[in-house]
């Protein structure tokens, strides 16, 4: 199978002919690519990411970390990783875990995650790992469900300016569970066990790591992912569409707690042996020019962010960017959620310097690496368009959701059959323009998007609703500037509520939610109405909820109306709705 590797996403007409090639000739198509990227056929993660490269290239950077203050940098080569890693995957095989077994890691973002995801491969573990700014109840339970008997972590980290007592939330979480801590504050002190000197074999289809993720259940979905399959979409997605070289130098600023933080923060970057810089603060701590001060330091040629941080970096104005040097971008990308016009023209202008593509990709926890992804040519960029299909991917819109037409890409999730005849639904809405291009617009289902974090409403309407003084709840997502959704919760009581007592009953309300998931579940509104809208069947009807949370008219003539039971019921809402109240926890 020859074709121009170079122009395969640059060049619309090589594009075009590989993209017919993937489709017609699809298991050729990734057999030649599994065969080009695992020449050795070792599967182990930690081999290819790690190992291969401190051979050929030991002193080579691999990661260099930032933390909450301007001067907080570290360097750590191929070499360093590799002991590093090793060092880890020692300790948990002299603690007795072993091939098969879950490990969670709930750590902030340092070098030590990194190796502890890669010390989990290493061995065959299965890492589960939880987003460190979740609450104790959220870790208790991923920890629980995954049967993971070891937790890995660290005392304390800082985080904008905050301390975050690691130990001490994973101490709570932990307890009475039958799991036990590794603390990987002093990973220099532990020594290497010969049996961590070389990776532990894996076989294509071997699970690799899980991760939970919200959907339209109470409870998230525990998502698996194998060795093969994983790391060959992760990998050739990075190559194509970012256009990853060794020599690049690449700054992503997701987190290992979600799924850009596995393929795009550890796997793909490190499978190709760059440079990765990572960032333990936030863009606005101390100052908002964090992420521009890192970009100019380290050179960095592909900037990988969210929508929700460049939303917010854009509300600064453009005044203390010329104190920044861009020059070093070649490519940007966003993902997480829909982007906006606004935000990226300033992007585009501004960062990009209109020299750089923008890489809007669009793509899910369940399917391992970017589905959607805009051609690197910038006389072809089209604000907020995700655009072509990556190679192999078929997606197709069907009732305004997009759905992917054959589940056979390899990055897919192996909690799904991977059946040719069969469609994948995404549970997102999108558009499709007259070149063929995709635009994603938001989810379709009962899932907010808060700051490119996926939270599923009935996850919240169950901590609302086991309040005492709640009778039923719905949660729905509403526009926000900068988050894109915030939370926006209707809620009857069992009884009438004098205005303090709603005030108290709210302040509860979100610091359950706070307690029971996190801060990033925060309601924006909380709003008391006499009677939720339904049909006669019992349903909600979440649709009215949504344009009256949105303060938009409801049509009155549309036919919408006419299974709910008690019409009367919308006034009230709309007279409720403008005594929201915006709770301070
Ligand atoms: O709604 C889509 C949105 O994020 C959801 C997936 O969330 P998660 O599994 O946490 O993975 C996020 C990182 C891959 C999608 O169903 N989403 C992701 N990327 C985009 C997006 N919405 C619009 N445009 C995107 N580029």
């Amino acid at each position: 199978m020859l074709f121009d590797h170079e122009l395969a996403w640059k060049d619309p007409d090589v594009y075009n002919e590989v993209y017919r090639t993937s489709i017609e000739f699809s298991e050729q198509f990734w057999e030649y690519h599994r065969a080009r990227l695992f020449a050795e056929s070792n599967y182990n993660a930690s081999f290819n990411c790690v190992d291969r490269h401190a051979a050929k290239n030991p002193n080579k950077t691999a990661l260099v970390w930032y933390g909450d203050e301007f001067c907080e940098r570290r360097e750590i080569t191929y070499i360093k990783l590799l002991i590093m890693v090793q060092k880890i995957a020692s300790e948990l095989l002299r603690r007795g875990v072993r091939k098969g077994d879950s490990v969670t890691i709930c750590m902030p973002m340092i070098p030590e995650s990194i190796a502890a995801m890669l010390a989990c491969c290493r061995i065959g573990a299965i890492h589960n790992v939880v987003f460190s700014g979740f609450s104790p109840v959220a870790l208790r339970e991923r920890v629980f469900r995954s049967a993971s008997r070891m937790v890995l972590t660290v005392t304390s980290s800082s985080r904008g300016g905050k301390l975050i007592p690691s130990l001490k939330n994973v101490l709570t979480a932990i307890d009475g569970l039958n799991a036990e801590i590794l603390l990987l504050d002093h990973v220099d002190d532990f020594s290497i066990d010969e049996r961590a000197v070389h990776p532990t074999p894996m076989d294509y289809a071997d699970s690799m790591f899980t991760l939970y993720t919200s959907g339209s259940t109470k409870e998230p979905k525990r998502i698996f992912h194998t060795c093969g399959g994983y790391q060959l979409y992760s990998a050739m997605t990075f190559q194509y569409i970012f256009d990853a070289k060794e020599s690049d130098t690449y700054f992503c600023t997701s987190d290992i707690g979600w799924i850009t933080g596995h393929s795009y923060i550890t796997y793909a970057p490190l499978f190709f042996g760059l440079k990765s810089v990572i960032f333990s603060g936030t863009p606005m701590y101390p100052t908002g020019g964090r992420y521009w001060d890192i970009i100019e330091r380290e050179k960095v040629s592909i900037f990988y962010s969210a929508p929700s941080a460049i939303r917010c970096l854009a509300s600064l104005g453009n005044d203390m960017l010329s104190n920044y040097d861009f020059s070093s971008l070649r490519a940007l990308g966003c993902v997480g959620e829909p982007m906006n016009e606004s935000a990226w023209e300033w992007f585009f202008n501004n960062i990009g310097q209109k020299r750089c593509p923008i890489m809007d990709t669009w793509w899910q926890t369940e399917t391992g690496g970017i589905m959607l992804a805009p051609l690197h040519n910038i006389s072809l960029q089209k604000p907020c368009f995700a655009a072509k299909p990556f190679f192999g991917v078929v997606p197709d819109i069907q009732n305004d959701e997009l759905v992917i037409l054959k589940k056979n890409w390899p990055g897919l999730s192996s909690n799904f059959a991977r059946d040719d005849g069969q469609i994948y639904h995404t549970g997102d809405k999108a558009m499709r323009d007259e070149d063929g291009d995709f635009r994603v617009l938001g989810r379709i289902d009962d899932v907010v998007n808060i700051s490119g974090h996926r939270l599923g409403t009935s996850e919240v309407e169950s901590i609302v609703n086991s309040l005492g003084e709640i009778e039923e709840s719905a949660a729905i997502g509403i526009p926000h500037r900068i988050k894109g959704q915030a939370l926006c919760i209707f809620a009857t009581t069992t009884s009438t509520l004098e205005p303090e007592q709603k005030e108290s009953v709210a302040r509860e309300i979100s610091s359950r939610i706070r307690q029971d998931i996190g801060a990033i579940a925060k309601p924006d509104k909380i709003v008391f109405i006499p009677e939720l809208p339904k049909t006669r069947s019992g349903k909600i009807k979440r649709n009215i909820l949504k344009i009256i949370g949105e303060k938009k008219k409801i049509d009155y003539e549309s036919g919408d109306l006419s299974s709910l039971v008690n019409l009367n019921c919308i006034k009230d809402i709309e007279t409720a709705m403008q005594r929201a109240i915006k709770p301070m926890v």
